[in-house]
């Protein structure tokens, strides 16, 4: 069933364990993440940029995710808008039957951040759709070196407690050093959980959500490097930290950049193999294919989700 984060991330804050949202943009993404947690018995969570919802129209993925509901209605899926820019998109998300939504005011000040997400959470529960905020912002994805460094991009655990009580959110996004995209790290990568255990000893049982955590799969990348692609010096976070993430006050990991790396690895392979191929069901099956095990492999392998429905 359609269902909200809130039971499922009250079951993994108790059980050491962390929920995939994965990001969705098409029908093979959106099949493969969902067979991968219906042969895992697996909660999971799909979410929904402002660019998938440019890319593929925001009634295409909804209607998308509906059908997986009625296909697979014995997993526990949260539809979720991932970094919500403003409260209009998130109305619209709210309005738009997704179960769940971020606001992501992390660039805002202080003040400003609080005012916008408090607006976007009071909105939301009277819907009874849950609401994730975010404090601290992640490295970006060319001047990682520079900011791994400047502590002020980390957030600030001094800073948890007054935000979650102001505004209401039901979970958190946290920087400790992740970033999004495929090159994370430059040297050895480097997690603050120093600062993830000190926020979550301010705030005992509440659900925090890490974003930029693909593993950058070596094997993808060699693949796609192997078969025609060009990608140097992708790095992403080392699963044994995203597993002791899980087994802390992390309760949702954040996927995009492996589900892409697993398609074009997938489909660059299947290309250079088959080049009389021409039928888009061809080479969609290895890609889809390439989704459904990478996600098996978070789910039983990083996320600990498994056997949870
Ligand atoms: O946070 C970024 C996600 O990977 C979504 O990326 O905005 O290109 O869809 P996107
Ligand atoms: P990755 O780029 O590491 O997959 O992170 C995705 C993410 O955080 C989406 O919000
Ligand atoms: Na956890
Ligand atoms: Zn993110």
């Amino acid at each position: 069933p359609l269902v909200t984060t809130t039971e499922m991330f009250k079951k993994a804050y108790e059980g050491g364990y962390a929920i995939g949202a994965f990001n969705v943009n098409n029908m093979e993404i959106i099949q493969g993440i969902v067979e991968a947690a219906q042969q895992e018995k697996a909660p999971v969570i799909l979410q929904v940029s402002a660019g998938a919802r440019k890319y593929a129209k925001h009634v295409y993925l909804t209607k998308l995710v509906e059908a997986a509901i009625i296909d697979a209605p014995e997993v526990p899926i949260a539809l979720h808008l991932d970094h919500g820019a403003d409260f209009e998109i998130c109305k619209a998300c709210i309005d738009g039957g997704f179960s769940s939504v971020m606001i992501d005011g992390s660039h805002h000040s202080f003040e400003d951040n609080i005012a916008v997400t408090k607006k976007v959470v009071d909105y939301a529960h009277e819907r009874g759709v849950t609401v994730e905020g975010e404090l601290g912002r992640l490295a970006g994805v060319e001047d990682d070196v520079k900011v791994a460094a400047d502590d002020a991009l980390y957030t600030d655990p001094a800073e948890v407690e007054e935000f979650v009580s102001r505004t209401g959110v039901d979970s958190l996004a946290i920087a400790i050093g992740t970033s999004h995209g495929a090159f994370k790290f430059k040297g050895e990568p480097h997690l603050r959980f120093d600062i993830l255990e000190e926020v979550s000893k301010r705030l005992p049982g509440f659900p925090i959500v890490l974003h930029g955590a693909s593993s950058v799969i070596p094997e993808y990348v060699e693949m796609i490097n192997q078969y025609g692609g060009k990608i140097d010096g992708a790095q992403g976070v080392p699963e044994a930290l995203l597993r002791k993430a899980a087994t802390m006050a992390v309760c949702k990991i954040n996927i995009d950049s492996d589900i892409r790396l697993g398609v074009t690895a997938a489909l660059r392979k299947y290309m250079v193999e088959h080049p009389d191929h021409f039928d888009p069901r061809q080479y969609l099956t290895p890609a889809r294919d390439a989704v459904r095990e990478s996600v098996r492999h978070k789910i039983v392998e990083v996320l600990g989700c498994n056997n949870k429905i």
